[in-house]
């Protein structure tokens, strides 16, 4: 070792930042790795074979083990973890070093430490990270922000390690400060609002048409092979094959139905807010995540309040029919949402982003990567400065054809009593924003009435207030 000086350092040897050490490895670098825990630390050493992989449990030995200027990546829970590590690094980096933070950060939280840091001429990039612990194994996708310079220094580790999509790198600088974790929470957004949307077309399948676990797994699998093609639609595929531990049973069985999250989606939908952009779909998603964590009260409620009987009684082979088509039209109104939240945000947070490129980086390796991602980047690769996709000429004529579809799907769903939000947002979010008239006239002329907030009108310009019939 006396000689090898290592070309990025890990802090935090948990499932993804060894398995991104083993993954920089195999490409020929040279990697340190740092966990206060040993036990983790021998691991590694353990899966370093012959592979240049160094370990610690002391972090200066670790950054000894590094080439100057250094490069550190770290890989740990967003938050506390994160500025307690930095305080730590602070005393024993020299100027110029590089820290990443590889995390799901708040992107606030990235703007605040890139500040403070560049006070201290340390560099800092914030890189979100896609694909779970086989991404990180074997190529994820990864959407990295921050100084340019900064990101040129591990663009080549970045490059070899990132998952490839037609010869094309998963990872490119997507813009300045905190643009890379911007872009992996809106990621995580709609990440949130696809899941929600499978789970209300496994909903229908199941509940509504009755249809068992060997059925559910063929029809997924058949979607993946079309247009629905998407690591999401072949997790769900294989999820409906694993068999429990009792003979006989399927796991998904057993799954208690309330689902957990770490906050990326609750972020998505608490900036769009805040910068006005609708991601209803996004929200929905959140909200069910919500509601699901209710479970008892759920039990509780469903013993008072009863509604229709869950039974469909459509023809199975074309409600199925029916129910992949609304899905797709959902998938390309989540994507459109997502990526109208990054237009907007990208001007409100100056961090000049190229939407294909991040269409692009999409592709592969990360958990929304799907076969509509490709047509995404030809939308902006027509136009660059398109919109939003739904009016793309080629991906608004997906949605159009498929448009009666959804309707009656959610027509269904609503006699059945299946609820079905993320569904009807969607549509909901296509009807509004194909409207060339909304009823906001009525919410103006209310808010002038009790308030004097005054209004526009369609005929004249100028800033209008009625004294309305008062009674
Ligand atoms: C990814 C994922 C990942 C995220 C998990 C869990 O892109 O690899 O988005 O970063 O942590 O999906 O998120 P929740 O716990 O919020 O569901």
């Amino acid at each position: 070792m006396e000689d090898i000086k290592c070309e990025i350092g890990m802090i935090g040897l948990g499932v993804m930042g060894r398995n991104l050490v083993l993954n920089f490895a195999d490409h020929g670098f040279s990697v340190a790795g740092f966990d206060k825990d040993k036990s983790k630390v021998d691991q590694l050493e353990k899966e370093a074979g012959n592979r240049k992989i160094f370990g610690s449990d002391v972090l200066l030995d670790f950054i000894n083990l590094l080439r100057i200027p250094r490069a550190v990546m770290m890989l740990v829970p967003a938050g506390p973890p994160v500025d307690s590590i930095i305080e730590e690094l602070i005393p024993i980096l020299n100027q110029n070093d590089l820290i990443i933070d590889g995390g799901n950060s708040h992107f606030t939280d990235t703007n605040k430490r890139l500040k403070e840091l560049s006070l201290k001429n340390i560099h800092f990039l914030g890189i979100g990270i896609s694909g779970g612990e086989n991404g990180a194994r074997f190529g994820p996708s990864f959407m990295s922000g921050g100084v340019e310079s900064a990101y040129e220094r591990i663009r080549p580790l970045l490059e070899a390690a990132s998952a490839k999509v037609n010869g094309e790198n998963c990872v490119t600088y997507l813009g300045s400060g905190s643009a890379g974790h911007y872009v992996k929470m809106v990621h995580n957004g709609i990440e949130y609002a696809l899941m929600q949307v499978i789970s209300e077309s496994y909903d229908l399948l199941k509940r509504g048409l009755g249809l068992n676990n060997d059925r559910l797994h063929k029809i997924y699998n058949e979607w993946n092979k079309k247009q629905l093609k998407s690591f999401l639609i072949e997790i769900s595929a294989e999820i409906f094959l694993q068999k429990d531990h009792e003979p006989g049973g399927f796991l998904i069985d057993k799954i208690l139905d309330e689902a957990k999250q770490k906050g990326t989606g609750k972020w998505t939908s608490q900036d769009a807010m805040e910068i006005q952009i609708p991601v209803p779909t996004i929200d929905a998603a959140v909200s069910m995540r919500d509601i699901s964590a209710y479970k008892s009260e759920r039990e509780q409620a469903s013993k008072i309040l009863y509604g229709p009987e869950y039974k469909i009684e459509e023809e199975n082979e074309p409600f199925i029919r029916q129910v992949e088509n609304s899905l797709y039209f959902a998938v390309i109104t989540i994507y459109a949402q997502g990526m109208a939240m990054l237009k907007t945000a990208s001007v409100e947070y100056k961090y000049n982003l190229n939407l294909k490129d991040i269409a692009k980086i999409w592709r592969g390796g990360c958990i929304i990567r799907a076969a509509v991602l490709e047509d995404i980047c030809s939308a902006f690769e027509k136009n660059p400065d398109l919109v939003n996709i739904l009016v793309d000429s080629f991906l608004s004529k997906e949605a159009l054809n498929r448009q009666d579809d959804l309707r009656a799907i959610i027509k269904t769903a609503v006699e059945c009593g299946i609820p079905v939000p993320g569904l009807a947002s969607s549509l909901a979010y296509f009807d509004s924003y194909r409207s060339g008239w909304l009823p906001a006239n009525l919410v103006q002329a209310q808010r002038d009435y009790f308030g004097a907030h005054t209004y526009e009108r369609i005929d004249e310009k100028g800033i209008f207030h009625t004294q309305w019939n008062h009674i």
